[in-house]
């Protein structure tokens, strides 16, 4: 569309609903952290006004939303370098998404997969809310005229949707305001499978605990799930072709190399030629030496909120400092008085 350059600017957002676990790690925190040294101004959101799509307790969601915080520090974030900020105490992320509800079309929301599955056959009676959550998300990234937004495999259709309302409003009213935001989906573990299922992705709302590695979960807790983890009998591959097929033994290659920063090849490599019972003990060690620091530091952090709610309330003033001239231009675009 564009022919107006944007400064490089990255945004991504995780929700505040219950307890993170190594797929957000991986497919998420992990990458912020690792890409923060590249010197492009970066804002990290705990989108709270995404978790209430779907009930959340009022106690429940305030301690979940500091415990991201504590999750984004403990995983390398450094409120120094990066924006921390959660969605509500930056209103303009919600100003900008009620214009984008009137961008969107209702056709867009109903076609994504999300809003399908979540909102199931029962659609009738979920939110509102839970179907315009894709214009909130459009509008927490544009609200920055973020440029990158890294984020897991199972977001690539709200991200393309974000696309989709960027280039409407800039056609409709005949500018070229918003950027084409671009995906970054990088790395061995866009996607972490569930380990009671290689066929469904590790997730919160997956009713069996053993089918996620929880960051809050303990050294015993994590060997006993990774040795429980389904696979198959077969040895292990030495190279990437011999994953076919075998989605619980590639789901957990995929964790190594993640966890360990290594390509698959780099692994199969190694441990080609190599039986689960020899593997899965190589990975439970590892997963505990990368995650057990994380624990520790999360809940050395969660000791002291009130330094969190400091960091966050800073991280806004900052946010406000970008987000209310995007508004504040936007709104004039459009033809509000003011
Ligand atoms: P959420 O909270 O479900 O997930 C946060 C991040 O973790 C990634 N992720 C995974 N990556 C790999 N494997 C998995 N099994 C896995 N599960 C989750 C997600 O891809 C995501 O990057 N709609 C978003 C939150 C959001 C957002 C935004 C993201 C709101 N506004 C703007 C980016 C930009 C969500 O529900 O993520």
């Amino acid at each position: 569309m564009t022919d107006t350059t944007f400064t490089p600017r990255v945004f991504s957002g995780i929700q505040p609903s219950g307890d993170l676990h190594l797929g957000n790690y991986l497919g998420a925190l992990k990458r912020f952290a690792d890409a923060q040294d590249k010197g492009v101004q970066s804002i990290y959101c705990m989108v709270d006004l995404h978790a209430i799509t779907v009930w959340q307790d009022p106690a429940d969601l305030k301690k979940s939303t500091r415990e991201l915080c504590a999750g984004f520090i403990a995983s390398g974030i450094d409120p120094n370098k990066s924006i921390l900020i959660n969605q509500s105490q930056v209103p303009e992320h919600a100003q900008l998404a009620w214009i984008f509800n009137c961008v969107a079309r209702m056709g867009w929301m109903g076609r994504m997969t999300q809003w399908k599955d979540k909102a199931g056959k029962n659609a009738e009676a979920a939110s509102l809310g839970l179907f315009a959550y894709p214009a909130l998300m459009a509008a927490d990234i544009l609200i920055y005229h973020a440029t990158h937004v890294p984020v897991g495999e199972d977001q690539k259709q709200h991200l393309e949707l974000t696309r989709d309302i960027a280039a409407k409003f800039n056609h409709d009213y005949g500018v070229d305001f918003f950027p084409l935001t671009e995906p970054v989906i990088e790395g061995a573990a866009t996607r972490v499978m569930s380990l009671r299922d290689g066929s469904k992705k590790m997730s919160k709302s997956d009713p069996s605990d053993a089918s996620r590695i929880n960051l809050t979960d303990d050294a015993d807790t994590i060997a006993k799930k990774i040795r429980k983890a389904k696979t198959d009998a077969d040895a292990l591959p030495s190279e990437v072709d011999g994953l076919k097929d075998r989605p619980e033994a590639r789901n957990l290659v995929n964790i190594f190399a993640a966890l360990n920063d290594q390509t698959v090849e780099q692994v199969l490599a190694d441990v080609g030629g190599q039986q689960f019972g020899t593997f899965k003990p190589a990975l439970a060690e590892l997963a505990v030496s990368k995650m057990g620091p994380i624990t520790q530091e999360m809940s050395r952090l969660m000791a002291d909120t009130a330094e969190i709610d400091r960091i966050l309330a800073h991280g806004a003033t900052q946010a406000r400092e970008i987000t209310a001239p995007i508004l504040k231009k936007t709104y004039e675009i459009v033809g509000m008085v003011g």
